[in-house]
Formats: structure tokens, sequence, C-alpha cells
């Protein structure tokens, strides 16, 4: 008789996605993403009404998850959920949701660290060969981390102050976008000069990041056009939106090759809600042919906030016995 499949019911919800998915031995089978519309308006993401949004969301995305997957919460195997980092109010509603789902249904428990799983979400739908290094880039995160072994991973570097992402959403609020404005700047970026303006790049050490200057820089920039100008934002949107995108990429590149280069490593990845950007994907494609790297990069699906991510990294720590007890609480910043 085959063995009972692992199904893992994973929950996903430190920032504005609420999101649940069932993983049957390590394949997806069904990922549901509630994207909370709320912090449009605000201009970015208004926790208290995260948390809000998270509790009225989450018995339907985990209903419709697995309904989609077509398994019954009989069998599902154990439960995973995003411990740490993210949002605190955010993080308890998933972390009360999945211990008492656990306890109600006598099912382990496994804690998991979202920048952990936004590295794994390689391993969905393909399979880097180990060492690899992925550069994970999101809303709150800059790094850059090598991964030895699905759970045995370093961040050699990361962001000092602001993350790639948040220096996207910050000049698209500058630019007058609407929250998250990354895609909305990869969109207007794809019909502009890339070279038109020219902003500084940070020069930071070994691999670590800076995106504060040029969120600065951007900003005194449209003031001093604006005085001269007051349609200045409107008659060249897409050629801001483009010299930012690639200022920014340029950034993120420069120290991906140097760390390739130093650790003699050529399996690359990225990660992270910005991995979606087109002008990341292009740049990494064309440094694999450069440099004769295998590169690998996710569907867009698994590269912004996902529960799939949680439950391939769930997988990974049920199979090694890594198990959470019910003491176990949500930490807004961790280490993993
Ligand atoms: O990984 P993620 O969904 O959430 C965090 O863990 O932070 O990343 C969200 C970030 C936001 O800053 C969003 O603007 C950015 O990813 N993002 C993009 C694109 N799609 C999402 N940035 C640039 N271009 C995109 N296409
Ligand atoms: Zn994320």
């Amino acid at each position: 008789m085959p063995a009972d499949p692992i199904n893992i019911l994973a929950i996903e919800s430190s920032c504005d996605e609420t999101s649940a998915a069932i993983i049957q031995d390590g394949k997806v089978l069904s990922n549901i993403i509630a994207t909370q519309k709320v912090h449009e308006r605000y201009g970015g993401v208004v926790p208290e009404l995260a948390s809000r949004a998270h509790m009225q969301n989450i018995v339907p995305v985990v209903d419709t998850a697995l309904k989609d997957a077509g398994v019954n919460k009989k069998d599902i195997t154990a439960v995973a959920f995003t411990r740490s980092p993210g949002l605190i109010g955010s993080l308890l509603v998933g972390a009360c949701f999945a211990k008492s789902y656990a306890q109600a249904l006598g099912l382990p428990l496994i804690a998991v660290h979202h920048m952990q799983a936004h590295v794994l979400a390689h391993f969905i739908d393909s399979k880097p060969e180990f060492p690899f290094l992925c550069l994970t880039v999101s809303g709150g995160h800059t790094q850059i981390v090598l991964c030895r072994d699905y759970l045995d991973m370093e961040v050699l570097g990361q962001t000092i102050d602001d993350a790639a992402g948040e220096a996207f959403d910050k000049v698209a609020k500058m630019l007058g976008l609407p929250y998250p404005g990354g895609p909305l700047v990869d969109k207007y970026a794809a019909l502009g000069d890339p070279l038109r303006f020219k902003f500084p790049m940070s020069e930071m050490k070994d691999y670590e990041f800076s995106f504060s200057g040029i969120k600065t820089s951007v900003l005194y920039f449209l003031q001093a056009q604006k005085k001269t100008n007051p349609d200045f934002i409107a008659e060249n949107l897409n050629d801001i939106c483009a010299s930012v995108q690639y200022t920014i990429i340029n950034m993120l590149m420069n120290k991906l090759r140097k760390a390739a280069k130093d650790l003699h490593i050529n399996h690359i990845g990225i990660a992270g809600g910005v991995s979606a950007n087109s002008g990341l994907r292009k740049a990494i494609k064309e440094a694999g042919e450069k440099y004769g790297w295998q590169v690998y990069i996710p569907k867009f699906e698994y590269c912004t906030d996902n529960a799939a991510m949680i439950g391939i990294t769930g997988y990974h720590k049920y199979l090694k016995g890594e198990f959470a007890d019910m003491t176990v609480s949500p930490d807004a910043r961790s280490a993993w």
C-alpha cells in the first residue's frame, strides 16, 4: 500500500496578503492569495487595518485552499505558518489561527521564517543546485543569501536602511502613483529611456546595500524640476521611472555579481516581490548569459508574498522533524 501523502496546510499573513496553500509531498495543490485593497488610499500598509483584514480573510482563504486542492481537513499532516518577520498584528492572526487549527486536529505545528521561505520558493518549480546564491528583494528586505542546503542559509549582506521594494514604492508615491507603486514603476519604465536622468548609486562595503540615498536624490530632483515646470512629472513619467529602475537594478546586480565572483558560485536566483520586476528579470538573464550562470527566477505568483513558499519550507522542516510547540509566538524581526 502506498504511504499516505504529506499534506501541509500553510498560512502566510506577515504583511498585507492573507494567503493559504496546500502542499502535497512538496507539490503545490492550491495557493490562495487575498490581497488587501484597503491600504491603497493611504499610500502604504496601515498595520491595524491589515490585522483586521487578515481576521476577516483567513477562514474563507483557508477554506478555499482546501477546496481547490481537493483535500479534506482530516487529511492534513501538519500546519505551517509565518512566524517572522512582519507586522506583529498581522503575524499574530496567522499564528493564532495555525495554532488553533493544529491543536483542534492534533497536528504538528511548523514555524517558518518568511525570508527563508522567499528563497525556498525556487524549489516549487525547479531544483537549484547547492550551493546557490539568492538575491532576495522585497518590500522590507534586500539580502544576498548563500544557500548551502534547504534549511542551511547565511545572509552575506543586506541593506543598512531602506529595502529595494521600499525605494520603488517611495519613489512611486513621489510621482503620485498609488501603493504598491513598484509594479507601476515597472510598467512605465518599460516605455521610458533609462539613461535620460542620472541618479547616484550608493557605494557600500562588501555585500551591503543602501537605498535611502536614491530616494532623497529623486525627491530633490523632482522638487527642483517642478519649480520651473509644474507638469514635469506628467510629461516625463516614463523616463523618470525607467531611470530610477535602472539605477536600483544596477545597484542590486553589482553586488550580486561581486558575490558570485568572490564565492565562485554560478547557480544564482532572485526572489521576493521585486523579483517580479521585468527589468531585474531581464538583467539577471543577461548576466546569466554573459557570466555562464545557471539562473533561477520564480514564477510571478511565487515572487510576491504567498503561502506556497511557506508550505514548501514547512515541508522541508517536516522532513527534518523541525516542529514548534504551542508556546511559539510570532516575532516582528528575528534572524532565522
Ligand atoms: O515580497 P513582497 O510581496 O512583500 C514583502 O515581503 O515585503 O514584496 C513587496 C514589494 C513591494 O515593495 C512592491 O512594490 C514590490 O515588492 N514589487 C515590485 C514589483 N512587484 C512587486 N517592485 C518593482 N517591480 C515590480 N514589478
Ligand atoms: Zn515577502
